[in-house]
C-alpha cells in the first residue's frame, strides 16, 4: 500500500458531497484538497467548512491540481442521476480515479458509456453503493462464506422511506422528482446492490409499479410504489418491495433483507444495526452493532475506495465498482420494461465481458 495520501477533490457541494467531504477529511487514506461547485455559495460555504480552496468547474480543479489523484463525483441532478456523466467523463479522460454517487446515471446509455470509458483508461471507477458497506453486511458474507446458508432459496428485500399515504409529500414541480421512474432510477440501485452483493447476478425481472391514489389525484408523476420479482443466476428467487413515503413499514422497518438457504437464514435490519441467524436445532444468534445511525455506512465505503486504490487492486476487484452500479441500473430498466409491457418477464441487457489483466493471470 503507498503510504502518501491520495489527493482527492469533491465535486458537488450539496448535503452528500459535505457528508463525502468529512470522511475524506477524517481518513488517513486521503487529503482533501478542495471543494467544487457551479454555484459559488456553495462552493465557498464548503471551503470554509474544511478549509481548503472554492473552485467552481472541475476544469479549473483539473488544471489546479495535475497531481490530482481521486475526483469524487456527487453532484445529483433529475432522478438524482443526470449530472454525474459530464464531470465523470471528464475526470476519467483527464486520467483520474472517480467515484461517483449513486445511480451511476438516469440514463442507461450513460450508464453503459462510463463504465466501458473507465475501462478504456484504465482507472478506476467506484460507485457509492454504501447499503451493504456494515458491521451486518460484513457478517452475511462470513456465513455465506462459512457455508453457514447453503444452497440459496430465497430473499426478500424490503426497502424505501416510512410516510403516509394520507399526506405523501408531493413534490413541486421543477423537482428532481416529478419524473415517473425518479424513486425507481434513484433509489432501487440501493437494493439491488444489496441483492446482487450477497446473491450475485440477477437473471429475470417482473415488476408492478403503482402510486396511491392521493398522489393521482394531485397528478404527482412519479411512481412511488414498485414490487419487483427476480431470480438469479444461482437460481435463487428474490422479491424487492419499495415505496417513497406511502406507507408504514410493519416487520423491520425501512430496511431489512432476509436470505434463506437449505442451511441457514440471516436478516438484517435496519442496514447497519442487526443480523439474526437462524438454524434447525439451534435458538436464533443476535448480532448487535448497536449502530443505529445508517450514516455509517459513508466513511465504511469511502475507505473501502481508498483502500482499494492505493492498494493498487486489479481494476475487476473493486469493491462496489461502476460495473457494479451498472448491473444495478440494467435491473432497474428491466424492471421499468416490465412494468411498461404489463408485467411480462424480461432478461436484463448483459454487463460488459471482463478480460482479465494479462498483468494478474498467468
Ligand atoms: N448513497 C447514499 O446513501 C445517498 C443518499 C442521498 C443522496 N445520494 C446521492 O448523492 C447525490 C447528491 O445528492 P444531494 O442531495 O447532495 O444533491 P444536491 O442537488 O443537493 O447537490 C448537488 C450539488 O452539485 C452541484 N453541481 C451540479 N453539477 C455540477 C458540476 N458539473 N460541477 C460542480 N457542481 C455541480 C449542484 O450545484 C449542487 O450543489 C445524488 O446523486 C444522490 O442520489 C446518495
Amino acid at each position: 500500500m503507498s503510504n502518501t495520501p491520495l489527493k482527492v477533490a469533491v465535486i458537488g457541494m450539496g448535503g452528500i458531497g459535505n457528508t463525502h467531504a468529512a470522511c475524506h477529511q477524517e481518513d488517513e487514506l486521503a487529503e482533501l484538497v478542495c471543494v467544487c461547485d457551479v454555484i459559488k455559495e456553495k462552493a465557498d460555504e464548503a471551503a470554509e467548512r474544511f478549509g481548503v480552496p472554492a473552485f467552481y468547474s472541475l476544469g479549473e480543479v483539473l488544471a489546479a491540481y495535475p497531481e490530482l489523484d481521486i475526483v469524487d463525483v456527487t453532484t445529483g441532478g433529475l432522478e438524482n442521476g443526470s449530472w454525474h456523466y459530464e464531470p465523470v467523463m471528464q475526470a476519467l479522460d483527464a486520467g483520474k480515479h472517480v467515484l461517483t454517487e449513486k445511480p451511476i446515471s438516469n440514463n442507461i446509455a450513460e450508464a453503459r458509456e462510463m463504465v466501458n470509458f473507465a475501462a478504456q483508461k484504465k482507472r478506476y471507477l467506484g460507485c457509492n453503493l454504501n447499503h451493504y458497506f456494515s458491521g451486518p453486511a460484513d457478517k452475511a458474507r462470513e456465513l455465506i462464506a462459512e457455508d453457514k446458508i447453503g444452497e440459496q432459496v430465497y430473499s426478500l428485500t424490503k426497502v424505501g422511506f416510512n410516510g403516509s399515504a394520507v399526506s405523501p409529500s408531493i413534490a413541486d414541480r421543477n423537482s428532481r422528482w416529478q419524473l415517473p421512474y425518479s424513486h425507481a432510477k434513484a433509489f432501487l440501485t440501493h437494493p439491488f446492490s444489496v441483492m446482487r452483493h450477497f446473491s450475485g447476478d440477477i437473471s429475470h425481472v417482473q415488476a408492478f409499479m403503482d402510486k396511491p391514489g392521493v398522489r393521482r389525484q394531485s397528478s404527482d408523476l412519479m411512481l412511488s410504489i414498485q414490487s419487483i420479482h427476480v431470480r438469479f443466476q444461482n437460481g435463487c428467487v428474490g422479491y424487492l418491495l419499495s415505496q417513497r413515503g406511502d406507507a408504514h413499514f410493519g416487520l423491520g422497518g425501512w430496511w431489512s433483507f432476509e436470505l434463506a438457504g437449505a442451511k441457514g437464514t440471516f436478516c438484517i435490519e435496519n442496514c447497519v444495526e442487526k443480523l439474526t441467524y437462524w438454524t434447525k436445532d439451534k435458538q436464533p444468534e443476535v448480532f448487535d452493532t448497536g449502530i443505529t445511525d445508517f450514516g455509517a455506512t459513508f466513511p465504511l465505503r469511502i475507505h473501502a475506495f481508498l483502500e482499494d486504490v492505493s492498494n493498487g487492486v486489479p481494476l475487476e476487484h473493486l469493491r462496489a465498482s461502476g460495473r457494479d452500479a451498472l448491473a444495478t441500473m440494467e435491473y432497474i430498466f428491466a424492471a421499468i420494461d416490465s412494468y411498461e409491457s404489463g408485467g411480462q418477464l424480461v432478461t436484463p441487457h448483459a454487463l460488459p465481458a471482463f478480460h482479465g489483466d494479462v498483468n494478474i493471470i498467468h
